[in-house]
C-alpha cells in the first residue's frame, strides 16, 4: 500500500450467498470489529440483500455495494437492475466484470466497458475485475492480458473518473481454490494493471488508482499482501462471509 498518495479498500463480495436475514445478521457482527479502521471497509451483495445490508450498516463505516449493474438506463432487459435502482437503495460501489461472470455469464472486455461507464457517469464507484486464467499466465500472457483487459475496461473513461476506479486484480487460478498468488505475483499482476492506466492516462495519475488483489486472500496471508507497494487492499470472496476473519484483513489494510 502507499497510503500517502492512493485510498486503500478491503472489499468483500460475497457472490450467491446470504439471506437478507443472514445479511442483517453478519454486518451486526462485523460492524464493531471493524469500526476502528484505517482504510475504505466494503461489502458487495446480491441484489436482493441490498435493503437489509443498506439498513444494517447505517451509521457505520460500512459501506454496501452491488455485485453487478446493467449498462442501459431502462427498458427491456428481464432480470436486470440499472445505476438509478442501485443508487436509490443505497449502493455506493459495484463489482464490474468479475471473472464469475466472463465464465458464466458472457461478459466480455465490450461489457464490462459499457457496465464501467454506466457506474462511473452514475456517480457510482467501479470495481473492475481483472485477471488471468492459469493457461494464460503458463503460456507467458500474464502481461499483456492484464494491461489488455485493463485498457478495455477504462476505454472513454475520463481521467477525472479515474477517483471512482478501483481494478481488482484477480488471478482466475487463485479465485475460491485455496491456491493464493505469492505476494510478489500479486504485486506484479497489480505493477502491471498500474502501468497500464499510466500507458493510458500518465504515470502521475495512475499512481493514484486504488489497485486491490484478490483471490483466496485471507485472515492469515492478508498481511504480507498489503505490505506490497502496489497492492491497495483486496477483494475478498470467502474470507468475507466470516466476520472475525474479515476484519482480521481489515486491520491488516488499516496498518
Ligand atoms: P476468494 O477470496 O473466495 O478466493 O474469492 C475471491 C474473489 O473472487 C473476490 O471477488
Amino acid at each position: 500500500m502507499k497510503k500517502e498518495l492512493r485510498k486503500a479498500v478491503i472489499a468483500g463480495n460475497w457472490k450467491m450467498n446470504n439471506t437478507p436475514a443472514q445479511t442483517t445478521a453478519l454486518i451486526n457482527e462485523m460492524k464493531p470489529l471493524v469500526a476502528d479502521a484505517d482504510c475504505e471497509v466494503v461489502l458487495c451483495v446480491p441484489y436482493i440483500d441490498i435493503p437489509a445490508a443498506v439498513e444494517a450498516a447505517k451509521g457505520s463505516n460500512i459501506k454496501i455495494g452491488a455485485e453487478n449493474v446493467h449498462f442501459k438506463a431502462s427498458g427491456a432487459y428481464t432480470g436486470e437492475v440499472s445505476t438509478d435502482m442501485l443508487k436509490e437503495a443505497g449502493v455506493e460501489y459495484v463489482v464490474i466484470g468479475h471473472s464469475e461472470r466472463r465464465t458464466y455469464f458472457g461478459e466480455t472486455d465490450q461489457t464490462v466497458n459499457l457496465r464501467s461507464l454506466a457506474a462511473l457517469n452514475a456517480g457510482l464507484k467501479a470495481i473492475i475485475c481483472v485477471g488471468e486464467t492459469l493457461e494464460q499466465r503458463e503460456l507467458g500472457y500474464t502481461e499483456t492480458l492484464l494491461k489488455f483487459q485493463t485498457k478495455m475496461a477504462l476505454t472513454n473513461v475520463k481521467p477525472e473518473q479515474l477517483k471512482n476506479v478501483i481494478i481488482a486484480y484477480e488471478p482466475v487460478w487463485a479465485i475460491g481454490t485455496g491456491v493464493t498468488a505469492t505476494a510478489d505475483q500479486a504485486d506484479e499482476g497489480n505493477g502491471f494493471v498500474r502501468e497500464a492506466i499510466a500507458e493510458a492516462y500518465g504515470a502521475e495519475l495512475a499512481e493514484t488508482v486504488t489497485v486491490q488483489y484478490g483471490g483466496s486472500m485471507n485472515a492469515k496471508n492478508a498481511d504480507e499482501l498489503v505490505a506490497k507497494v502496489n497492492v491497495d487492499g483486496g477483494l475478498i470472496g470467502g474470507a468475507s462471509l466470516k466476520a472475525q476473519d474479515f476484519s482480521v484483513i481489515v486491520k491488516a489494510a488499516s496498518k
